[in-house]
């Protein structure tokens, strides 16, 4: 988690450092902080809170706006409470190094109690002072020879950004297992956990391999492995600018990305899509080896998660392959059944989700091949994968997620009807109606769209529930799992997605007059029976919201108090439909509800620990 930056150059550090960290706050706000290099040796400001109240106390402090270098923090606290003294850069004891880290040093406690042993003193409860002391502690006169030993001392992962009163013009910067990115420009470069922090200044950037040390000056970047060997640069130019990072003229990130949802899921899918072939871009899965896969193994984290919950109905139904679904947090402590003929799925918008890496690893080191579906280029479950397909979202940078969901989705459609082909598991037919429906999904979530002011009026007819389900069947039962999630993350709204023939099992006796039930009903088959269900909700005085398709309208307004209607289309993919209402419905509830949307509290969007 936390987001880092850096800056060394001729210009000021300040408004990069500030509008960087603006970029990074997705990886978490609970504080903020920077350390410049001012005539008199390296200053820190640092504050618990929103970044504004850093950038405010900044603001009057010339010395600090002077300077030329300097790095910075935005946090999301794992050791430690948030508050001004746990917030970053941490200080070393002679006041000599400054540090920033996204990461968390697992050894932190061993070499705390070596250092206390040999009369340091610590004054924040975080992980990160270890590494601020312990630079201090070996620290023989160069910088970077001391940087080479010690982290072969450090446990765990940790992207780094240093600085050093005997450098004035230098910026030390590590990275292992936590995303590292420099920002290259003439005159100045930068270091950033992600992209879009650099990209106001410039569009050429390097991502940093596992276990490097860089050296930045305004002249030149150098790159070292830990045993102290230059290593060369990959330079990249980044194809997306500044402009789609921000959020033009909406209100919200948020809204932006549900909007742009039409525009992205083209860009994800009709690259892949040849003269009715499916290129998944490099990879070659061949009929034998298909043959032989015993079993498809999902794994992912919170709505990726639910991406996999999704496929899992469509994929057993089309390939009658056994399909396993896990949050990666489980998966990697539970002795999976995973092996050479496992195809292992991992799903990931960050590609630095900490479990999910952590899964794939497991997966990996019991020989299953590992194909990750993943948002971020070159992040760390893209590079580990046997395979990567990207989804090509673009930046995302509201913390609940909506069209890297809607992209991941739309690749498992396509790798499911890749797979079915190959395996002769459909008919041309049915496989070629299936490849027009796919190319049909961008207009149809663009009708969907449509409906957004009803649903603004829906959510304002019952933003004040305290308690909502989700209910449904098959694959509006996983879609459901989605809507409730992305309710109660941004709304605070206590809301539990139900399969819907299971709530009578318990959950029922919780239904009242106050609570509202989310009914999702597009299966033909299932359509009854989830009427049935809404009935035995509606007498014990649930509100019913039902969502259905066109050809149901009379049915569905006789039921339910309110409805939204969407397109009839192919049932596997209607889950890319039916989840946008729900998309927007959670994004007004919260609106009016007066939430922070785009950083909802206690949230982060890469969540890099476990
Ligand atoms: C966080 C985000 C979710 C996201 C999950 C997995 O919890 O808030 O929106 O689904 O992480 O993230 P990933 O980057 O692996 O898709």
């Amino acid at each position: 988690m936390c987001g880092i930056v850096g800056y060394v150059g001729k210009n000021k550090a300040v408004p990069f450092l500030l509008q960087g960290l603006e970029k990074l706050e997705y990886r978490g706000y609970d504080s903020s902080g920077i350390a410049v290099f001012t005539n008199t040796g390296i200053k820190i400001e640092k504050k618990q809170g929103r970044l504004k109240i850093l950038a405010d106390a900044i603001s009057t402090k010339e010395d600090l706006n002077n300077a030329n270098l300097g790095i910075g923090h935005t946090r999301w606290a794992t050791h430690g409470a948030p508050s001004d003294v746990n917030a970053h850069p941490h200080k070393s004891k002679s006041g000599k190094i400054a540090v920033v880290h996204n990461g968390i040093i697992e050894n932190y406690i061993v070499l705390k109690n070596e250092l206390m042993e040999k009369g340091f003193e610590f004054v924040s409860d975080t992980d990160t002072e270890v590494v601020a002391q312990l630079l201090d502690d070996m620290y023989n006169g160069d910088m970077f020879d001391t940087l080479k030993t010690a982290v072969n001392r450090l446990q765990g992962s940790f992207a780094l950004g240093i600085v050093c009163d005997d450098y004035p013009n230098t910026l030390f910067a590590v990275k292992k297992d936590s995303p590292l990115i420099i920002g290259l420009n003439e005159n100045e470069n930068y270091i950033a956990s992600d992209i879009p922090a650099v990209l106001s200044k410039t569009q050429t950037v390097c991502r940093l391999k596992e276990n490097q040390i860089a050296v930045l000056t305004s002249e030149k970047v150098e790159l070292f492995d830990f045993d102290g060997n230059a290593v060369e640069k990959t330079v990249s130019k980044i194809d997306w600018n500044v402009e789609s990072a921000q959020k033009n003229n909406y209100e919200h990130f948020m809204m932006k990305e549900i909007m742009e949802q039409p525009e992205v899921l083209k860009a994800t899918i009709s690259p892949r899509i040849k003269d009715f072939d499916i290129k998944l871009d490099d990879i070659e899965f061949t009929k034998e080896y298909l043959e032989n896969i015993d079993k498809i193994s999902i794994v992912a984290c919170g709505s990726a998660y639910h991406v996999g919950c999704v496929a899992k109905y469509f994929m057993e139904d089309i390939l009658r392959k056994p399909v396993d679904v896990d949050v990666a947090s489980e998966f990697r402590y539970r002795n999976p059944i995973v092996g050479e003929n496992t195809l292992v799925i991992v799903i990931s918008q960050s590609g630095e989700t900490a479990d999910s890496l952590a899964a794939l690893r497991e997966a990996k080191s019991r020989g299953a091949r590992v194909l990750s579906v993943v948002n971020v280029v070159g992040s760390s479950i893209a590079n580990e994968s046997d395979d990567v397909i990207y989804t090509w979202a673009g930046p995302e940078i509201a913390v609940a997620t909506t069209k890297a969901y809607s992209t991941q989705l739309s690749i498992l459609y396509l790798l499911a009807l890749y797979m079915a082909k190959k395996l002769n598991k459909i008919s041309e037919e049915k496989y070629k109606e299936n490849i027009e429906n796919i190319n049909r999904l961008p207009s149809l979530i663009e009708e969907v769209l449509k409906s957004e002011n009803k649903i603004k009026e829906i959510a304002e007819k019952y933003l004040d529930k305290e308690k909502i389900f989700f209910i449904g069947r098959g694959l509006d039962y996983a879609t459901c799992m989605e809507g409730s999630l992305k309710l109660k993350e941004i709304s605070y709204i206590h809301s539990e997605a139900y399969a819907a023939g299971e709530l009578k099992h318990g959950t029922i006796s919780l239904v009242d007059n106050d609570t509202l039930v989310i009914s999702l009903l597009t299966n033909e088959k299932l359509f009854d029976k989830t009427i049935s269900n809404i009935r035995e909700v509606k007498s014990r005085g649930a509100k019913i919201l039902a969502i259905s398709t066109e050809d149901k309208v009379s049915k569905i307004n006789e039921i339910s108090d309110d409805s939204i209607i969407i397109p009839k289309f192919c049932e596997m993919m209607l889950p890319s439909l039916s989840v946008v209402p729900l998309q927007l419905l959670s994004y007004y509830v919260a609106k009016f509800r007066g939430c922070d949307i785009d950083k909802p509290r206690n949230l982060a969007k890469s969540v890099t620990v476990e």
